[in-house]
């Protein structure tokens, strides 16, 4: 997608052929800055610390990062440490074993020497798959958006969608922002509700950060702002994207997904979950009981960043000192509030039954 009208991706290969180059999220929305990634620490410190995040981004990263790691030490035992190194980063993506596992297939049987080109080719792949199944994500659902529009009888359609799963959560195009992209080049109205998605803010930094470089009308509210809008007929339409769904349709996102998706129940409001296959964690059926969630520094609660009326930034405090204060990072919604799950293959239910539908093969190996 476009940065002041020039093309970017969230990661790529630097020209120089041994590292990779990825936009530090964590400068954004008030710096655009990039950062070279040169070595398995680098990789592993980048996702830990958010410099990249988004459940595909996180699966592209950690496989260049374990690329990088063979160039420093290709022997079976650098493999092995690469991957506990960058699999320990974050808990709940699911995106970021299936690539570790992806790269490291087949790389015990190559020769040590060649183990550094063959695993960069792999992770170059993966990248662009994912982008080739965001593109796909978009196309499918872009249709339920048109078909919306069709619907109202022409009024511009409202979606809303929680945390950031755009462009910058992915390599390119993102998962739910992917139909609205698609739909905006299509030339159907659509105006969506960012929700800003505290405690880091991924919707008011970085969701309207990308909607406002594509052109894309927006319009910011606050987390608890959804239901209230929902009551009042001013949503059309929910797309949340996931950072691990099980085979039985239950979508782990952003901690606040699931309030939105109660609300959506509530007011009759379709809810949908966009999501590559990599998403799908095809070992769980009981999302609630078996996702594990990852639990964050509660200083992200306790503590906003953010740039001062005269320049510069700073860091305030918001919460009473002293305070004890939890931080999940994600939620499960249970499959029962989802109307539909929008996959590079088409859209299906959040069902067991929906899913297999889709990837018929999964059937035969689960
Ligand atoms: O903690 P983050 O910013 O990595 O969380 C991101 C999300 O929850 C996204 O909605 C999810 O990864 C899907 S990204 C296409």
């Amino acid at each position: 997608m476009n940065i002041d009208g020039k093309p970017y991706r969230t990661i790529f290969p630097d020209p120089d052929g041994v590292s990779v180059q990825v936009i530090d999220q964590t400068r954004l929305p008030f710096a655009f800055e990039l950062k070279r990634l040169a070595t398995l620490d680098d990789a592993a410190v980048a996702i830990r610390t958010m410099i990249v995040r988004g459940a595909p981004l996180i699966g592209v990263t950690a496989a260049y990062g374990l690329a990088l790691a063979m160039r420093a030490d290709p022997s079976m035992e650098g493999i092995d440490r690469a991957v506990a190194v960058l699999a320990a980063t974050r808990p709940t993506a699911i995106n970021l074993r299936w690539a570790l596992d992806r790269v490291a297939g087949n790389l015990r049987q190559i020769q040590p020497a060649e183990r550094f080109a063959h695993a960069f080719a792999e992770a170059g792949r993966v990248a662009e798959e994912d982008v080739a199944s965001c593109r796909s994500i978009g196309a499918h659902g872009g249709q339920i958006i048109a078909d919306l529009h069709t619907a109202n009888g022409g009024r511009p359609v409202t979606v809303l969608t929680h945390c950031n799963a755009g462009w910058l959560a992915t390599v390119d195009w993102g998962t739910a922002l992917a139909p609205i992209y698609a739909a905006h080049e299509r030339g159907v109205p659509v105006h969506v509700l960012v929700d800003e998605t505290r405690p880091r803010s991924q919707g008011a930094a970085l969701t309207a950060f990308e909607l406002h470089g594509h052109g894309v009308p927006h319009t910011v509210i606050a987390d608890n702002a959804g239901g209230h809008l929902m009551q009042h007929g001013g949503v059309d339409l929910c797309i949340v994207g996931s950072d691990r769904t099980t085979a039985s349709g239950d979508v782990c996102n952003k901690i606040g997904t699931y309030l939105k998706a109660l609300a959506a129940h509530d007011n009759r409001v379709p809810f949908y979950a966009a999501l590559p296959f990599s998403t799908i964690d095809w070992t769980l059926h009981d999302g609630v009981k078996e996702i594990p969630i990852e639990e964050r520094d509660g200083r992200e609660v306790t503590h906003m960043t953010g740039r001062l009326a005269e320049g510069g930034f700073a860091t305030i405090e918001v919460v009473s000192p002293g305070s004890p204060v939890a931080n999940p990072a994600f939620d499960v919604t249970p499959a029962r509030l989802v109307t539909g799950i929008i996959t590079e293959r088409g859209i299906c239910a959040a069902t067991e039954e929906g899913l297999y539908g889709l990837y018929p093969e999964r059937r035969k190996a689960a």
